[in-house]
């Protein structure tokens, strides 16, 4: 079963969100504002998801999905982009037994065959570890595209339904990336740009975003916690009005 649509039925709005979706933006200045190079940015922004993926749990909040590397951040420079393939293989090393004592599942999802073997074994390793783990599910996307995402869906249910006429909501839900977990609730940007950069375009359609100038490797605990508040004071109608959200809380 594939969790419920926001567009197509109400859900409930947690005080605690219960997913969290990040792009994790502003290594490479956070960097260059210290005059180092770009990586250690990089390198200092694993450190910053170690503790937001602990904050997260302490927190309560039952999903963490993180934009690691784009479909687009292969137009980098090519010993960046090898750098942060190296990172990525020796996270996995270091922190999926870490991780996994602390009940967390790990999920990668993006199009992992652009990765080399070894790499793409070890996302299998760390995924079927921590398949059973159910205290925070940290999603990773990696070579993920918002419209890849929705192409692939879309692609694998023609195969598997070639008569399709048309198709609905609940026939592209469970071939999307994201289908092991709930719609976001809260999306945070840092690094101070304004945009979704073919992020989770389909799963957003109702999540409260945020925006903050703080760049990756200085957002920590205190920041999540100021997004979590700027969460808290909006209203989530759905497309209602304020007068019947009013109505709502009166019957519950
Ligand atoms: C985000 O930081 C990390 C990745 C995209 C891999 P950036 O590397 O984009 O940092 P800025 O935006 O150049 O500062
Ligand atoms: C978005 O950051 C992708 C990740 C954080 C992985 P970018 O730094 O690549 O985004 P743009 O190019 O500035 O929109
Ligand atoms: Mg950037």
């Amino acid at each position: 079963m594939s969790p419920p649509s926001s567009t197509q039925q109400i859900p409930d709005a947690p005080l605690v969100p219960q997913h969290v979706a990040v792009i994790m933006d502003g290594n490479g200045r956070w960097a260059t504002a210290r005059y180092l190079p770009r990586v250690t940015g990089h390198v200092k922004g694993v450190d910053a998801v170690r503790n937001v993926v602990r904050a997260c749990a302490e927190r309560g909040i039952g999903y963490l999905t993180l934009f690691a590397f784009s479909s687009e951040n292969w137009r980098r420079p090519a010993d960046e982009v090898s750098t942060l393939m190296r990172l990525f293989s020796t996270v996995l090393e270091r922190e999926v037994g870490k991780m996994h004592a602390n009940g967390i599942r790990v999920k990668v999802v993006g199009d992992l065959t652009r990765f080399d073997a070894r790499l793409q074994e070890q996302i299998r390793e760390a995924e079927e570890k921590t398949a059973a783990n159910r205290v925070l599910t940290l999603t990773i996307c990696a070579n993920y595209g918002g419209r890849w995402d929705i192409l692939q869906a879309t692609n694998r249910l023609l195969a598997d339904r070639p008569g399709l006429a048309s198709v609905t909501e609940a026939d592209l839900a469970p071939y999307l990336c994201m289908a092991h977990a709930p719609e976001p609730d809260l999306f945070i940007r840092t690094g101070g740009e304004q945009r979704i950069s073919n992020f989770l375009l389909w799963q957003l359609a109702y999540t409260e975003l945020y925006f903050t100038d703080t760049f990756w490797p200085d957002f920590d605990a205190a920041a999540l916690d100021d997004a979590i508040l700027s969460y808290q004071k909006r209203e989530r109608r759905f497309g209602r009005t304020s007068a019947q959200l009013v109505e709502v809380r009166k019957a519950s």
